[in-house]
């Protein structure tokens, strides 16, 4: 039997827990499908800053480029936010990205059915919300050069080169395919030369699929529609900042930031990591909703390892749990009893395999 080797990368906050129970979810999946993962768990941001002094510890760094895949929990510590830039948390996971090279960062937000009462949004407006935000996430404001400060002055440099938004857009065209064939491209176009180039860039790549429609909006537009109308967008294209702050607006539509999952692709082993944050007040209170790291699995499974069914097993219990009635505290309505992060991670794994059962029935 083929193993798999699974780098886990538990980090700060409320990531230990919520991982401990993607990675329980991986097991059962391993043991429906015959597979064998091989976990190994290394630190990474304020663990790292603890244990090595260094928020991308050289043992984290050495095996990630070797390892199938690499599942992250969260990264973010308070008491180091006065910290110097390269002892911080977020340097360590915006390091790992680049030495991954994933430039590709997929954050799918769906409406669950099962989730209508706990969007903040009208009814009418979520039905049909299934949206993908492509979101290119080794470049621009995050890693341009130059930046620094100088007394009262500081500085950070947007750039991008036509290969960049060239690799993104791809990614971006091919996804579409197999959804609603649209691309809604964001930029800031008639400001920013760089969204210029963005924009002449993506619609040259477009010739490539003209099986696909592609508009494109304003970042300001955008983040308008995407609470007004979201049901009127597939996915989503955009730079690393914008797609930063378009991802969480996004993920407010489906009822909780808790909920979802993404992917951080690129040439080698891919980057999977729920949406959320370390969440410091929720840490170790068994309260934090372990579905966004659960369905983060799914993505795992589905485009870093290529296991579309297993991918499909995780994503279908995920929905079975939510339809018989498991809550954690984010999503559940006022009044409605909840349950915490270990029990929806045991009502899960559950469904991993009585979906087995079903299957053969
Ligand atoms: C995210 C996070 C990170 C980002 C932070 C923690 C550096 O907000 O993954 O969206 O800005 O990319
Ligand atoms: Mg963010």
């Amino acid at each position: 039997m083929k193993r798999l080797s699974i780098a886990v990368l538990p980090g700060d906050g409320i990531g230990p827990e919520v991982i401990a129970q993607a990675v329980r979810v991986l097991e059962a999946v391993g043991e429906r499908f015959d597979l064998c993962f091989e976990f190994a768990r290394y630190p990474i941001g304020a663990a790292g800053v603890a244990l090595a002094n260094d928020p991308l510890p050289a043992v984290t760094r050495n095996a990630v480029v070797h390892s199938d895949a690499v599942l992250l929990g969260a990264v973010g510590d308070p008491a180091l936010d006065g910290a110097p830039r390269e002892l911080r948390p977020e340097t360590g996971l915006l390091a790992l990205r680049k030495l991954l090279k994933v430039y590709a960062n997929l954050r799918p937000v769906a409406m669950r059915p099962a989730l209508l009462a706990a969007s903040p949004l009208k009814a009418d407006r979520l039905h049909g919300v299934d949206l993908l935000v492509v979101r290119e996430l080794t470049g621009g404001l995050y890693y341009g050069e130059p930046r620094g400060r100088n007394g009262t002055t500081a500085v950070n440099t947007l750039v991008y080169t036509t290969a960049e938004i060239e690799r993104v857009a791809r990614v971006a065209f091919a996804a579409a395919r197999d959804r609603k064939r649209l691309v809604t491209s964001v930029d800031k176009a008639n400001v920013l030369e760089v969204s210029q180039l963005w924009r002449e860039t993506v619609t040259k790549i477009a010739r490539d699929y003209p099986d696909v429609r592609l508009e494109h909006a304003y970042v300001d537009t955008a983040a308008m529609r995407l609470v007004a109308e979201p049901a009127s967008l597939d996915v989503v294209l955009t730079e690393n900042m914008f797609g930063d702050i378009l991802s969480d607006e996004a993920a407010v539509l489906a009822g909780s930031l808790g909920l979802l999952p993404s992917a951080s692709l690129g040439p080698g082993p891919g980057l999977f990591e729920p949406v959320h944050g370390s969440a410091p007040p929720l840490a170790g209170r068994d309260v934090a909703n372990p579905i966004g790291a659960i369905a983060t699995v799914a993505l795992l499974l589905r485009h870093g390892l290529r296991l579309a069914e297993a991918a499909d097993a995780v994503d279908a219990a995920i929905a079975a749990a939510l339809d018989a009635g498991a809550r954690t505290r984010d999503i559940a309505l006022p009044g409605e009893p909840s349950i915490g992060t270990a029990e929806m991670g045991d009502r899960i794994v559950e469904h991993v395999f009585s979906g087995a059962v079903e299957g053969l029935a």
